[in-house]
């Protein structure tokens, strides 16, 4: 990706549930790069949400990549199964993580790549070391758990200095903002080095439908 191009990835925690496979093939018509799917188990979040079996479902109505982000308090034991569900990228996060190389490689010899989510309240240097080992960051902008939130826009500077932090790496790391994307906080959280939206409610719940919500987000240009 070069430094203006971005991916859209719709969240399907918004969607309508009573016709996924429907609302899935309009937002892959519509130009969604990938999507996003939310696994919350009760305990790390307040709220549950769905586990492998949906993504499953999802990976058999969709050939684009599928992140799966795992909002659950022992990530290592469900790696397999998020894994042979059609996962391409396992997101996890440092606060449940006592041994975060030891998951990294284990998602890696599962064939999918790797993500570290960071949630508000957890300070950059947490994930500082582990930046070059990982294909995306994921900064939270809301406090996990549910959709519809505010974007957090004090997150903003965290967003930067880990966009720095990949790019002095110098490998092509990506840098996700999940949590409140819409057509205003999209702006902020691009230029503070966002390339991968997470967007759940801006897509499948906009009033003017899931493929012109996609399109408006991708029509956003930073100058
Ligand atoms: C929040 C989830 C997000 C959520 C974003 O806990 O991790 O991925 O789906 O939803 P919106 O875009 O509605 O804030
Ligand atoms: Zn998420």
């Amino acid at each position: 990706m070069s430094e203006t191009e971005f991916k859209i990835a719709p969240s399907i925690l918004a969607a309508d549930f009573t016709r996924l496979g429907d609302q899935i093939r309009e937002a892959e018509a519509g130009g969604a790069d990938l999507f996003h799917c939310d696994v919350m188990d009760g305990h790390f979040v307040p709220n549950i949400s769905f586990g492998p079996m949906i993504v499953e479902a999802v990976h058999r109505v969709t050939k684009l990549p599928l992140d799966v982000h795992l909002m659950i308090t022992d990530p290592e034991k469900y790696l397999d199964m998020t894994a042979h569900a059609g996962a391409s990228m396992i997101i996890f996060h440092i606060e449940v993580s006592p041994k975060p190389h030891t998951t990294i490689d284990h998602i890696r010899a599962l064939g999918c790549r790797v993500g570290i989510a960071i949630n508000p309240e957890t300070p950059y240097t947490a994930i500082r070391d582990l930046i070059p080992d990982v294909d995306r960051v994921l900064v939270m902008t809301v406090h996990p758990g549910f959709g519809g939130q505010r974007f957090l826009h004090e997150m903003l500077p965290k967003v930067r200095q880990i966009a720095d932090a990949a790019k002095h790496s110098g490998r092509s790391i990506e840098i996700g903002i999940d949590g409140g994307v819409d057509q205003e906080t999209i702006y902020p959280a691009l230029a503070n080095g966002g390339n991968v939206m997470i967007a759940g409610s801006s897509v499948f719940r906009a009033m003017e439908g899931i493929a012109e919500a996609i399109a408006r987000l991708r029509a956003v240009k930073v100058v």
